[in-house]
């Protein structure tokens, strides 16, 4: 399958960013249901799904290109965004394996890996890359094997090393994250990095999540969906980055929000890793307006019924208190009420 890039789309400043309706059509909707409260959504990452997004184990979309680029501007401004605590080599590694055997098997018309033992040639077409290397000698490549595997793909992906019963993030290349930070919460557990999500403690969500977890099988990946909104398509909402993006929040009005206020949902996928144990975490992001999601006549009304009847608890921690009953008020246009099968 041959996709066609939009390079020259922009994430930040003038906002070139858009969807054509192919994009629309393969979004990740996450919600199957009319209310939305946490749970352990887990399920096997297995090819199939709601829409094409589901079929690879790392989605490539019309956006790689203009991602990409984005990463490398945001690492240009802040080289902390990447950070691998030393002990972390050999899950480097897994992970530069991983991508490119898995890239080359999803999307042949632009990845090539060529192995003989050792030495590797990784070619990249949509980016114009063609680098030789021995796996395992770091020296060989132009960057660190995560670094520069992860510049080479959309989404956020971090690295949980196993140890004491518990995961802790030792590593991650976070660029377009949800207001959190790589820099802040290296080294933290489980719990400790998702302490500032309200109810899910009380709830047992992350108990029963870390359990699941720790017995993660190699070659068994699994996958959840999250969600928030983003005023802009701005994939670099980082709490470093707050003074740039956080105001966005009071520009919006019943004309524009239709087109400014954006879905964000981030296809998470879990994978083991055969050399070191660690798990690596994928955290692919999608924006679609609001307006471009309602033209699909289920989404339109179950996100409308979503928002309008948030937990007030998730609405605040999501930031989108501020622009709630506006967002409500422009959806509700879209829903007549009726009743909407299970599923998306
Ligand atoms: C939120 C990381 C796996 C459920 C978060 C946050 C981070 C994070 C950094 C934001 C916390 C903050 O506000 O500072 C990770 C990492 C994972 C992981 C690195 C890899 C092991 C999971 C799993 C679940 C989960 C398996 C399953 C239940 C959640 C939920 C939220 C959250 C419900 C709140 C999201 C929201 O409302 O926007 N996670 N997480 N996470 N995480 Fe995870």
């Amino acid at each position: 399958m041959t996709i066609q890039f939009k390079p020259d789309e922009t994430f930040r400043e003038d906002f070139t960013y858009s969807n054509s309706d192919a994009a629309v059509l393969r979004f990740p909707f996450p919600f199957p249901e009319d209310v939305y409260m946490y749970s352990v959504n887990i399920e096997p990452h297995v090819p199939g799904g709601p829409t094409p997004a589901f079929d690879n184990p790392f989605d490539v979309d019309e956006h790689y290109v203009a991602e990409c680029r984005e990463r490398a501007k945001v690492l240009e401004q802040d080289p902390s965004r990447c950070k691998v605590l030393p002990h972390m080599m050999a899950a480097q590694w897994d992970t530069l394996e991983l991508i490119m055997e898995s890239f080359a098997a999803s999307y042949p018309a632009h990845f090539t890996l060529t192995r003989e033992g050792t030495n590797w040639t990784w070619e990249n077409r949509p980016l114009g890359i063609r680098d030789s290397f021995v796996f395992g000698d770091a020296s060989t490549l132009p960057l660190p094997p995560f670094e520069y595997i992860t510049r080479q793909a959309q989404g956020d992906f971090t690295l949980q090393d196993q140890r004491e019963d518990n995961l802790f993030v030792d590593g991650g290349m976070v660029t377009t994250q949800a207001d959190w930070s790589m820099d802040f919460n290296v080294g933290m557990t489980f719990h400790q990095w998702h302490g500032p999500v309200p109810l899910a403690h009380e709830k047992g969500v992350f108990d029963r999540a870390l359990k699941f977890l720790l017995r993660l099988q190699f070659g068994a990946p699994v996958r959840r969906l999250n969600w928030t909104m983003t005023v802009n398509p701005r994939l670099d909402t980082s709490p470093e980055n707050y003074p740039q993006w956080g105001p966005d929040r009071t520009t919006l009005t019943a004309d524009n929000i239709g087109a400014k206020l954006h879905l964000r949902v981030e296809l998470q996928s879990l994978f083991r890793l055969p050399r070191s144990n660690a798990i690596l975490f994928g955290i692919r992001c999608y924006l679609c307006s609001i307006e471009d999601l309602a033209r699909v006549e289920v989404w339109g009304k179950r996100l409308h019924r979503v928002l309008r009847d948030l937990h007030p608890d998730i609405a605040d921690y999501k930031g989108t208190t501020r622009y709630r009953d506006l967002a409500v008020a422009y959806l509700a246009a879209f829903d007549d009420g009726a009743a909407l099968p299970s599923g998306t």
